[in-house]
């Protein structure tokens, strides 16, 4: 190599470093500062819980009503927004814990299979306000679903997680569902 090329090479190299640098130093502009991990770790907790969420398409007023009709026949398209009890145990009237706000829809075509996209909004003791948030495939006639926890607030900061879905009663007339679900949730 003539010492040309090495010089153009080193030049090309510096001038890189430099652009680098720029871009790196343009990240101050957010005042980031950071935070020490390992205290904060050393904390960390699994938690395991069942809570029971009620469906109510019938009530008065409802609790999960359809914001988008469905565009076939099978239901596919439907989203509804729901503001569904969460209760300790399986019957309704048993302690109310908080509520699940969100939506599901139907997005599957072959089966009756839910992407549900919602926030557990606890109202009880310690956890009142604390929030994990849930997104998910619910293929609702399997046994078993499993959804992930992608986070959380409150208690439930930084959560992460899933959860497995099982539907304890379902009324093919009213359309009432009351579905258990079993939460492990990692948090701080
Ligand atoms: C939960 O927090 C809200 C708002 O801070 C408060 O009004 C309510 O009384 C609390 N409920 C319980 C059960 O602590």
């Amino acid at each position: 190599m003539s010492t040309f090329s090495i010089l153009l090479a080193l030049s090309i190299t510096i001038l890189l470093h430099l652009v680098q640098c720029h871009i790196i130093d343009g990240h101050s502009d957010l005042n980031l500062v950071e935070l020490k991990l390992d205290q904060i770790a050393l904390k960390q907790k699994l938690s395991r819980f069942r809570i029971y969420w009620h469906d109510i398409p019938t009530r008065n007023p409802p609790s999960s009503i359809p914001i988008v009709k469905p565009v076939t026949k099978t239901g596919f398209g439907q989203v509804n927004m729901i503001d569904n009890p969460l209760t300790l145990g399986p019957e309704l009237s048993s302690k109310a814990v908080g509520k699940a706000q969100g939506f599901y829809g139907m997005a599957s075509q072959e089966e009756l299979g839910l992407l549900m996209a919602m926030n557990f909004f606890f109202t009880t003791g310690k956890y009142n306000g604390s929030t994990i948030t849930i997104l998910g495939r619910n293929v609702v006639f399997d046994r078993v679903r499993e959804m992930p926890v992608i986070g959380g607030s409150g208690l439930f900061r930084w959560a992460r997680g899933y959860v497995q879905a099982r539907t304890h009663d379902f009324d093919l007339k009213s359309g009432a569902a009351t579905v258990e679900y079993t939460i492990y949730v990692m948090h701080y």
